[in-house]
């Protein structure tokens, strides 16, 4: 019998520890670099990587039972939308669990991985030491480079407050936003949850936005509404009506708020959930606000011309997806799009897997587990990938699809639907093992 390849997965954060599981399990060599001294990654609040996004007050989006590993469950003790602490102790039990702790390198990153001729990956670590192996699992994480305003707002550079990405709030010291004049530019996530933390000590709030979102409320008719999902395969049109009809019955309309009518149906862009930004502006405590236009030195100009005076302005305006161990002119993800077959397998490099790099409607930790094993199959030889042609318009026809339906944005580079993706990807695992049983 072959040997199996040797393996490096780069990262232990919660895609990085199902990848080591899988690999573990399986009984292949490997080594996983973590730069941290800890598993969780972006969990880690105050991660000593200096990479995690965690605020103090963060708690989940995805409930409990998305997000957790199908094989080991969140204790039924957690909320139904735990804290980051309950989620980092999480992956670290996940560890401990499954018996793999002594098998990750902490407080070591990966410098550079550079392709060899022979297919091979040469990886330098810290300290200079480079190691051969087969192959790469990347899981490096794409939350935690802040893109900034792209290009600054006019402005910018002479305005005398606090300019700051919401990569770098981290809330621990209560009095931050206190009888400030806060804006907060975006709609997605981290601009909900720190517009709302901020309306409870700040003189003033603006959610400044350049198009509308759909609000989603974690909670409907007593339960989770990530746990009300619709069965894989339903046709959009017929997802969109339902949640449509949730959304009007449970929330309402945008406008009803002051906040910009959607010009996007619902299930049309990375869903912004929070229970509470509605309430918060229905109580006058933030003000929804157009676009930033522009800065001046004590103020922020939206784009229908009002100004306020502000004292702090936080750019909740997304992350960059990048890979620093690679040569750009092999891998990278200009504008966060690198087209991959079914978000894992590099078209043209047959050694580099991905784990994580995903944006689900649902958590991606659960996917992460079903790619790790997807991999594993693979380098094990009992699973095969289709022919390159067949690939590549694989990955074309995805793209296409997944463009047309989301608003552009760099947002919207990697969107796969949680039902849908898990099933595809247990129909495709079918195929490749019948493709690689005929080709032993
Ligand atoms: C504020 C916030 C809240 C979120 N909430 C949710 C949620 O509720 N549900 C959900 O599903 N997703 C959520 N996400 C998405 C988030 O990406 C995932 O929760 C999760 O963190 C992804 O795990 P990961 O392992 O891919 O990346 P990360 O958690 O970022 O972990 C990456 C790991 O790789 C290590 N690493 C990076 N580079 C190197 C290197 N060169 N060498 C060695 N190690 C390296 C890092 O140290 C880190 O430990 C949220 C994101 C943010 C920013
Ligand atoms: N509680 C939680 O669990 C939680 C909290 C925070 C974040 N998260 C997750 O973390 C990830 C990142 O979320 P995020 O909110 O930080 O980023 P995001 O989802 O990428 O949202 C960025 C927002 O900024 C806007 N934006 C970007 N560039 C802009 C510009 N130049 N001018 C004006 N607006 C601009 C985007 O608008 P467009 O849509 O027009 O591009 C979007 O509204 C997501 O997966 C999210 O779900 C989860």
């Amino acid at each position: 019998m072959s040997r199996l390849p040797d393996v490096c997965v780069i990262g232990a954060g919660s895609s990085g520890i199902a990848g080591v599981k899988a690999l573990h399990q399986r009984g292949f060599d490997f080594d996983c670099f973590e730069k941290s001294d800890r598993v969780g990654g972006n969990w880690v609040y105050k991660n000593r990587n200096g990479m995690s996004s965690a605020y103090r007050s963060l708690h989940i989006n995805t409930s409990r039972e998305r997000m957790e590993f199908p094989d080991f469950p969140m204790p039924k003790s957690y909320p139904d939308f735990p804290h980051h602490t309950h989620i980092a102790e999480y992956f670290d039990n996940y560890v401990d669990h499954f018996g793999f702790r002594d098998r990750i390198t902490f407080e070591t990153g990966v410098e550079r991985a550079q392709l060899a001729s022979d297919g091979a990956w040469e990886v330098t670590i810290d300290g200079g030491e480079t190691r051969r192996y087969d192959a790469l699992m990347v899981a490096n994480g794409h939350h935690w480079d802040a893109r900034w305003p792209e290009p600054a707002f006019p402005g910018s550079d002479r305005f005398a407050g606090v300019q700051m990405h919401s990569h770098q709030y981290a809330g621990e010291d209560p009095n931050f936003f206190r009888d400030k004049r806060v804006v907060v530019l975006g709609m997605g996530n981290s601009a909900m949850d720190i517009a709302v933390e901020a309306s409870f000590s700040a003189a003033a709030v603006y959610l400044a936005a350049r198009r509308g979102a759909w609000v989603i409320p974690k909670y409907l008719f007593g339960r989770p509404l990530d746990q009300i999902s619709t069965q894989a395969g339903v046709p959009l049109r017929v997802r969109q009506a339902f949640f449509r009809t949730l959304l009007k019955v449970g929330v309402g309309d945008m406008e009803r708020y002051g906040l910009p009518k959607p010009e996007h149906g619902v299930l049309q862009a990375h869903p912004t959930i929070s229970d509470d930004i509605l309430s918060r502006i229905a109580h006058g405590e933030i003000t929804p606000k157009p676009n930033i236009a522009r800065l001046t030195e004590r103020t922020v100009v939206f784009a229908d011309g009002s100004e306020v005076e502000a004292d702090i302005v936080v750019y909740c305006t997304g992350y960059k997806v990048t890979f620093p161990f690679f040569d750009p002119a092999l891998i990278a993800a200009p504008g966060n799009d690198l087209p991959l077959f079914r978000r894992v397998f590099h078209p043209r490099i047959p050694s580099v897997f991905f784990i994580g790099l995903l944006q689900p409607l649902g958590a991606i930790m659960p996917i992460a587990a079903i790619q790790s094993e997807w991999v594993s199959d693979y380098l094990s030889g009992r699973y095969a990938l289709p022919a390159p042609a067949a690939m590549r318009a694989d990955i074309e026809h995805e793209r296409e699809r997944m463009f047309k339906r989301y608003v552009a944005s760099k947002r919207h580079t990697m969107q796969v639907d949680f039902e849908d993706y898990v099933l595809a990807t247990g129909r495709e695992r079918a195929r490749g093992a019948k493709r690689a049983a005929a080709a032993a």
